[in-house]
């Protein structure tokens, strides 16, 4: 089966996911562009969108036509030589809803999980739940006598457990989008013990063709992102509750929220992370971790307290933020939450006190959009870290910690063979988590 026939007859499981519908609009997006080929033509391409809430599949339906329509409109010269042979449309904008009208009906909205027993290609993006995942998998398997390839989005559960608990045979690979993935450019890619060489070569070719950066990951719970980023997002937390022993825990992680944005030059800090990814998500990727780490507890007492106070973040669907540890207007932060008050503290009430207590600013300091997209952020990057390593600041010492910390996350992914070289753990936290530099540098060396 060659590449296109292998994308004949596609399935997203979750599809109105927050992953799912990246990945349907993305695939959907492919799949109608080979099936304009010359050579394709009169074949036919269905992709089956499946969720549990016809709700939801409603919403998604509606996503994916405004989506598609903004990729045609980008593409109108390419689609007029696409469509040269159809003397019925001739304004681009008929142009444009015809390949908005391929594209939609390409996508079959679904509930029944039988509509996907006759795909060669399963995306799985269903919710992060090891045995739901197995039980799907393994439904799935043994209906479909295709003998279908899945690629399953899991941010944490290793491969090759879901590969033998599911019994696929290695028909699996790791194929972990970053949110959102339509925007997204990387792609952590990995095999199981037993993922069979022409599931991997495929997933490379449609990875090229989505025109994604891939870095490969060894199959442990985690990867490289979640593998860096909760470590990092555990000493944030740890930092903010050491300082609470002389100001409010909101002050704390507003201070060291600042520091890892602004000192360390990255497009968001912690805690706002925390949020976007989600309070609860971050928890519970820990979770999963963390059975298969040896000597390490990866585990927060404050994200549980405030799991159990419903504080959670993540976003809406139309992608704003919701209130999590911080509280937003615009999509800035505002407030911090107070555990023991279960109220938000206004930063402004707090902030001038704060930035006293953290010091003077680096004078060199720039925000990240001026750095990352500088074109010379490494000469600009140095300048800053050479001032912040002769400061002894409370702020520039909080930093030095923190970009120490991260580096060191990013040589023990290395040394567990979880990360295949150091690059790759600078590639992902480059193009997964948009910061301007690799925690792997020589930046205060
Ligand atoms: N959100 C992220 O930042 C992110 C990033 C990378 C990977 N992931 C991973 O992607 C996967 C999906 O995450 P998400 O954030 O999109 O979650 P989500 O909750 O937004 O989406 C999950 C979707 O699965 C659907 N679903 C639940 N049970 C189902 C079932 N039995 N059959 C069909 N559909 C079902 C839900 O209705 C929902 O629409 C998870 O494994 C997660 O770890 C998430």
């Amino acid at each position: 089966m060659n590449y296109t026939e292998r994308l004949s007859n596609v399935t997203v499981l979750g599809a109105a996911g927050k992953m799912g519908s990246g990945i349907l609009l993305l695939t959907a997006l492919e799949m109608v562009d080979l099936s304009l080929k010359p050579e394709n033509r009169g074949k036919v391409f269905v992709i089956n969108a499946i969720d549990v809430s016809s709700e939801a599949l409603a919403g998604l339906m509606r996503y994916i036509r405004a989506q598609a329509l903004k990729a045609a409109e980008k593409k109108t010269v390419q689609l007029r030589a696409v469509y040269a042979d159809r003397a019925d449309l001739i304004d681009n904008e008929e142009i444009i809803m015809q390949y908005v009208d391929d594209v939609m009906v390409t996508i079959r909205p679904s509930v029944n999980l039988e509509v996907a027993y006759n795909s060669t290609l399963i995306f799985e993006a269903i919710k992060e739940d090891p045995e739901l995942k197995v039980k799907l998998l393994s439904q799935l398997d043994k209906n479909n006598s295709h003998k279908p390839w899945y690629f399953t989005n899991t941010s944490s559960i290793p491969i090759t457990q879901l590969d033998e608990k599911a019994n696929l045979g290695g028909r699996i690979i790791g194929f972990h989008f970053y949110n959102p993935p339509a925007v997204q450019k990387l792609v952590e890619v990995i095999k199981s013990a037993h993922t069979l060489p022409e599931v991997e070569e495929f997933a490379l070719q449609y990875a090229k063709s989505l025109r994604k950066v891939v870095v490969p990951s060894a199959d442990f719970a985690g990867f490289v992102g979640n593998g860096h980023f909760m470590r990092d997002a555990l000493h944030g937390i740890g930092e903010a509750e050491k300082f609470a022993k002389d100001v409010s825990l909101p002050e704390a992680i507003y201070m060291i929220n600042k520091v890892s944005q602004d000192y360390l030059v990255r497009p968001m800090g912690i805690f706002q992370l925390i949020d976007y990814v989600g309070v609860d998500v971050c928890q519970y990727i820990m979770s999963v971790m963390n059975p298969f780490l040896k000597d390490e507890d990866l585990h927060s007492d404050f994200l549980d307290r405030l799991i159990g106070q419903g504080v959670l973040g993540g976003q809406f669907s139309d992608g704003s933020q919701k209130d999590g540890i911080l509280k937003y207007e615009k999509g800035r932060p505002v407030a911090v939450y107070n555990p023991d008050t279960k109220k938000y503290d206004l930063i402004s009430d707090f902030q001038a006190s704060c930035d006293e207590k953290l010091g003077a600013m680096p004078r060199s300091i720039q925000p990240w959009k001026s750095v990352a997209f500088s074109g010379k952020s490494e000469d600009m990057l140095k300048t800053i870290f050479d001032e912040i390593k002769t400061m002894d600041t409370v702020g520039a010492r909080l930093a030095k910690e923190y970009a120490r910390r991260s580096k060191e996350i990013g040589l023990q992914l290395v040394a567990d063979k979880v990360a295949f070289a150091e690059k790759d753990v600078n590639t992902v936290l480059l193009t997964g988590f948009f910061h301007a530099y690799g925690p792997i540098n020589n930046f205060l060396d």
